[in-house]
């Protein structure tokens, strides 16, 4: 219990709120009820690709960039472990962390799979969140269907082969049309209007989606996207939330007006600038495998880098990479290769990139194209395995920008200078002393200066510059994640037993059990084993999550958690014979430690005179040696 007079910490008042809010709003046995009912998985195996290994599944951690697999599922216990980057948990907590959201966002998601219902407290409450869903429902439908009327006017309508040879000329697939589900909205005014109206959909909603648009004077709505060959685009889970409608050459009759190239969705309830990345629904499954992202600016380049092969492609939208985009990618993979233009406004793009990747946790490389290039007309030029071998010979972000800044001001001593300063933020975003070290010689190396001290002083002067810049209250350091657990050591043969018990808890119910209590002598291992058989004997099995939540703060934490994932006891029969190999070993140390005791207390007593005891003591511990020898 928490002393009166200490005061919550701020976090600790707003996680009693969170705390009190979800309380109130998923109960317990609804949330056991959840775990119970889906299937973990089934639930995992949707992100990660898993196979069998024992009683678990094992897969490669989608928490951690890893070539061999260490994370494991295990579907009785209905529990993770990743032996590589300690993630562990249920299917809530597998959720919250993979997918970013609330854990009431989780419950109810995993609600929705399994059918169960969450009892709402509050009336009101409830009808507000429901109306919001169904909304959004609503509003993800629009989007599809406007993309199933695109793709098939695609087909059909008598412009549309504007747009069909539009995708011929950039040597885009049928098979790439149909999985991007490309389309054509046709020209005219009213097709999509029309189109919808047939359908009962709500004009509303198509405005709400910035599809049609009211009619100044008059009542009607009309299309937004006309003459255009459409790209339509999927947040991260799938739902199309917006489209890039591509500018098409005029068809016969009409004159050319200047329009914009790309016209984008605009912001609505779905979709928000800078929250989604083009191609990552498309492509989260190779990007968590290849463990890297590759990140082009165009549509077509990132339709084209997919059709070569790079699925792991993914694109901003036209936007300069956002911080959230950053970490959003980083729940798929852990280093980008940024594939710009290889021109001022691509270079340009790349030096801004830098500290938002950096911030993210994202390693970073770049490939230069050669001037005029983007990664589409790169492709058709020079194939997928050029492309390959640059991707693979990419240098780092760092390096890049220095040799860019180095050949951009060859010859210009002020220019030189600028160039320098302008790479002290670069080189302050990396925090290994090494790598930083290596850097300013190659800055010294690249820029043809001598005197590495100058070099230091000028990079340090653009730092200056760039904090006084980059003061902003909102950006607080991101917190450092607090160990979970204190480091130490345990009795091998402790730690061993104590796995058997969990692996087979129906022997917690033997004299091995007893015996076992009676000479484990490590007080946190106790603490498990007590736990285990207390919720063993209350419930007739082990409960992961419940269990692993008692232990917070234990030093076997983590091993708990690996134990309850991946058993190696085997059945009940090799547990019990390891029990009977390994228990004998445990008690003979036992009783060493206690005649050793016995020992002393037998010499203390004889100091102070008292023979008598003395000789009981001693007596005493002879016969307990004599069991030792005893088989
Ligand atoms: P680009 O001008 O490089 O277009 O803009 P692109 O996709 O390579 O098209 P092509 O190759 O010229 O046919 C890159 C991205 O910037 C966004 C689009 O997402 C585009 O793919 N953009 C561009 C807009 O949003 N609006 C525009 O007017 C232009
Ligand atoms: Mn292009």
């Amino acid at each position: 219990m928490r002393p009166l007079h200490t005061v919550p910490s701020r976090l600790e008042v707003v996680l009693g709120i969170l705390a009190a809010d979800w309380a109130r709003m998923i109960p317990d046995e609804t949330i056991a009820e959840i775990r119970e009912r889906m299937d973990i998985v089934e639930l995992i195996g949707e992100y990660v690709r898993l196979s069998k290994s024992g009683a678990s599944f094992k897969g490669l951690c989608p928490f951690h960039a890893e070539k061999t697999p260490s994370f494991y599922v295990h579907p009785q216990r209905r529990f993770f472990h990743c032996f590589g980057c300690q993630a562990s948990g249920d299917v809530f907590s597998f959720l919250t962390q993979l997918e970013g959201i609330s854990f009431p966002e989780a419950a109810r998601r995993l609600a929705s799979k399994t059918g169960v219902e969450i009892p709402e407290a509050n009336a009101a409450e409830s009808a507000e969140r429901s109306r919001r869903k169904r909304r959004e429902e609503r509003l993800v439908d629009v989007m599809d269907a406007a993309a199933g009327f695109f793709a098939e006017s695609l087909r059909t309508h008598r412009w549309a082969s504007f747009a069909r040879t539009m995708c011929e000329e950039r040597g885009v697939s049928a098979e790439f049309i149909k999985r991007f589900r490309l389309g054509y909205a046709p020209h005219g005014w009213d097709g999509l209007v029309r189109f919808l109206q047939e359908r009962g959909t709500s004009m509303e909603d198509a405005e709400t989606m910035g599809l049609v648009a009211p009619r100044r004077g008059g009542g009607g709505h009309y299309d937004r996207f006309r003459h255009r060959l459409m790209f339509p685009i999927a947040d991260h889970q799938g739902r199309i939330i917006a489209f890039s409608g591509r500018e098409l050459p005029p068809p016969p009759g009409d004159d050319a007006r200047e329009t914009p190239k790309y016209i984008n969705s605009p912001e609505s309830p779905l979709y928000t600038k800078g929250s989604v990345l083009f191609g990552l629904h498309e492509g989260r499954v190779q990007t968590r495998r290849e463990g890297y992202a590759l990140i082009c600016e165009g549509n077509f380049d990132l339709v084209k880098l997919h059709q070569a092969g790079f699925g792991n492609s993914v694109a901003p939208m036209g936007t300069a990479l956002t911080a959230e985009q950053a970490t959003l990618l980083r729940r798929f993979a852990d280093r980008v290769v940024l594939l710009f233009d290889g021109d001022r406004a691509g270079r340009s793009a790349v030096r801004s990139a830098h500290p938002i990747l950096a911030k993210a946790g994202l390693q970073c490389s770049v490939v230069g194209l050669p001037p005029g290039d983007d990664p589409d007309s790169f492709l058709t030029e020079h194939g997928e395995e050029a492309l390959r071998e640059r991707v693979s010979s990419a240098p780092n972000i760092v390096e890049y920008l220095i040799d860019q800044g180095a050949a951009e001001s060859i010859g210009d001593p002020a220019k030189k200078a600028a160039a320098i300063e302008s790479l002290g933020p670069v080189l302050r975003a990396v925090d290994n002393p090494v790598e930083v070290r290596l850097y300013v010689e190659r800055v010294a190396q690249r820029f043809e200066v001598r005197d590495i001290d100058a070099v230091r002083r000028q990079l340090r002067r653009g730092l200056r510059q760039g904090q006084r810049r980059r003061r902003s209250p909102e950006k607080a350091p991101a917190e450092a994640p607090t160990p979970r657990t204190e480091k130490r050591t345990f009795n091998p043969i402790e730690l061993e037993l104590l796995g058997v018990f969990v692996d087979q808890p129906r022997l917690l119910d033997s004299a091995e059990a007893e015996r076992f209590a009676s000479v484990l002598t490590d007080p946190d291992l106790r603490a498990i084993l007590q736990a285990t058989s207390r919720m063993v004997g209350s419930c007739g099995e082990v409960e992961a999550s419940a269990l692993t939540a008692e232990f917070a703060g234990n030093p076997a934490l983590s091993w708990l958690e690996g134990r309850l994932v991946q058993p190696s006891a085997g059945d009940e029969e090799s547990a019990r014979s390891v029990l009977l190999q390994s228990l004998p070993r445990l008690e003979a140390r036992a009783r060493e430690r206690e005649a050793l005791d016995l020992q002393k207390r037998a010499f203390e007593a004889r100091r102070q005179g008292n023979d008598e005891l003395a000789d009981e003591l001693t007596r005493q511990r002879l016969e307990l040696l004599r069991q030792g020898v005893r088989p």
